[in-house]
């Protein structure tokens, strides 16, 4: 895998998407449980990681807290894995070969100060907020800002931390929080369910002093899958998965060995490719409980769709018919999946009303998109899209990773080349994403991008 951030992908279209992929563990619930591992000190082991660029910006916070990070070979046979999805993913029986491993030996006394760049680069690295200040009394992190999918707040977050006794001040970039009395249990009220403040909040309730209810909590898998793993590592939570999470503090966890969830993004993304490439594909590696709404969508959108416990297989035969997307937490229809479904409306017969309640920039995208002959106007929150038979290839720009992938995807249904430039964004959250294209027949390319040209006057 190349991480180059002038690497184009060069899909020639159109294409046709069959066969069977694996998808590994979910990006966004293995680097929070890479925050969490900071709570014990000691070996924490994490399998069904995925190599994605974001996890390796995570590993190296990690290091500079003081911990010592390296991969570890896939799960071997009998490993002694005393968490994990197993029964809900349908592994743990060891034998999983993409299982990539990673090791995280924390010190005593992790550091508190998180380095500049690298949280300015990885907005998740704000999940070690929570886990530090529960086990050190302070924390410095620099303010991640926003990115191109929207403002992305840190309120709710600093609002929960504040009523559990941390103290917050800021300036240079950075947020410092301390804790002098130690956190305390506290009744959290959350605004909106923010996966990355309940993530918070639960981390640092785990050592707190007490009894902490956050209500209104997000109830995605990747939640639940933390809430495993603290559990595991001997903290008292209960209703996880639900939207009040009561957790009793502890004094201290224990480090345990534990397996990620599938990657439900991912996943879904395939998906939505087989039914607007009308392909033929079975995914394994994911719940497909974690979907049930998108693959209801592309049902309706005329896909065949069978459900088996370690995945599913989208079947489609003819040109797919428009349905209305509304993204919405967990369990609603995830904003990660939008540009895919905008894709689908681009080629689907009739006109789709997408609406996007989530990050307000979610659409910046969509002259993207457009270039390649969609039909979409957009007004606020909503973006209506006039189908059409077949998009027509053009050279296009990644500007987040849902929204790389989805011109990826978008570019097998446009006639002639569609070159995607700034690749770097997909290598964030798709492992071996060019490698599974081609597995499943599409026409596509990784090409190292000659420099731009520049000019002066
Ligand atoms: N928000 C606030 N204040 C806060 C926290 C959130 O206003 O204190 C707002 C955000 O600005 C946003 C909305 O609430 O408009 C939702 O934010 P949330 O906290 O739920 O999202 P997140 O934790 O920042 C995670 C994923 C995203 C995914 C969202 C929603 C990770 C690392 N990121 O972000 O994933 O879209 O939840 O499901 O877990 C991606 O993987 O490409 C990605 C963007």
């Amino acid at each position: 895998m190349t991480h180059a951030s002038s690497d184009v992908i060069r899909v020639e279209g159109p294409g046709r998407l069959a066969g069977e992929v694996f998808v590994t563990g979910a990006k966004n619930s293995s680097l929070k449980l890479m925050a969490a591992a900071l709570l014990a000190s000691g070996r924490t082991v994490l399998y069904n990681v995925p190599k994605i660029t974001d996890i390796a910006i995570m590993a190296e916070v990690l290091r500079r807290l003081g911990c010592d990070v390296r991969t570890v070979p896939g799960e071997a046979p009998g490993a002694d894995v005393t968490v994990g999805l197993g029964g809900r993913d349908g592994f743990g029986d060891g034998t999983d070969p993409a299982g990539d491993g990673l090791s995280i030996d924390v010190p005593d006394e992790p550091g508190t100060d998180t380095d500049y760049d690298l949280v300015r680069r990885l907005r998740a690295s704000i999940c070690v907020l929570g886990p530090l200040l529960a086990r050190r009394g302070r924390v410095r992190v620099a303010l991640p800002g926003g990115d191109a999918i929207g403002s992305r707040g840190l309120d709710m977050h600093v609002a929960g931390l504040t009523r559990m006794g941390a103290e917050f001040s800021g300036e240079h970039g950075m947020i410092e929080a301390t804790a002098p009395g130690g956190l305390v249990g506290a009744k959290v009220w959350l605004d909106f369910p923010s996966v990355g403040a309940t993530e918070n909040l639960l981390m640092a309730a785990v050592l707190a002093k007490g009894v902490t209810e956050i209500d209104n909590a997000a109830r995605e898998p990747e939640i639940v899958d933390i809430c495993d793993m603290l559990t595991a590592m001997g903290a008292r939570i209960s209703g996880a998965g639900s939207s009040k999470l009561t957790v009793e503090g502890v004094s201290e966890l224990r480090p345990v060995t534990h397996r990620t969830i599938g990657d439900r993004i991912v996943a879904g993304t395939w998906a939505l490719a087989a039914t607007m490439t009308r392909g033929d594909v079975t995914v394994t590696g994911v719940n497909p409980s974690f979907l049930e709404i998108a693959l209801d969508k592309v049902a309706t959108s005329g896909a065949t769709v069978e459900a088996h416990p370690t995945g599913f297989r989208v079947a489609m035969d003819r040109r797919p018919q428009a349905v209305d997307v509304v993204t919405l937490p967990f369990p609603g229809f995830a904003t990660d999946l939008m540009p895919m479904a905008l894709g689908l409306a681009a080629v689907s017969e009739g006109s789709s009303l997408i609406t996007e309640n989530i990050f307000d920039g979610r659409f910046m995208f969509v002259p993207e998109l457009v270039r390649l002959g969609a039909q979409i106007r957009t007004d606020g929150k909503h973006a209506v899209v006039r189908g059409r038979e077949r998009l027509s290839g053009a050279p296009v720009r990644a500007t987040d990773i849902r929204a790389g992938a989805g011109l990826v995807v978008a570019g097998l249904c446009a006639d002639g080349t569609t070159e995607v430039s700034n690749v770097h964004h997909i290598d964030r959250g798709y492992p071996d994403f060019v490698v599974d294209l081609r597995r499943l027949g599409a026409v596509v390319h990784r090409e190292h991008a000659p420099p731009e040209p520049t000019f002066a006057l």
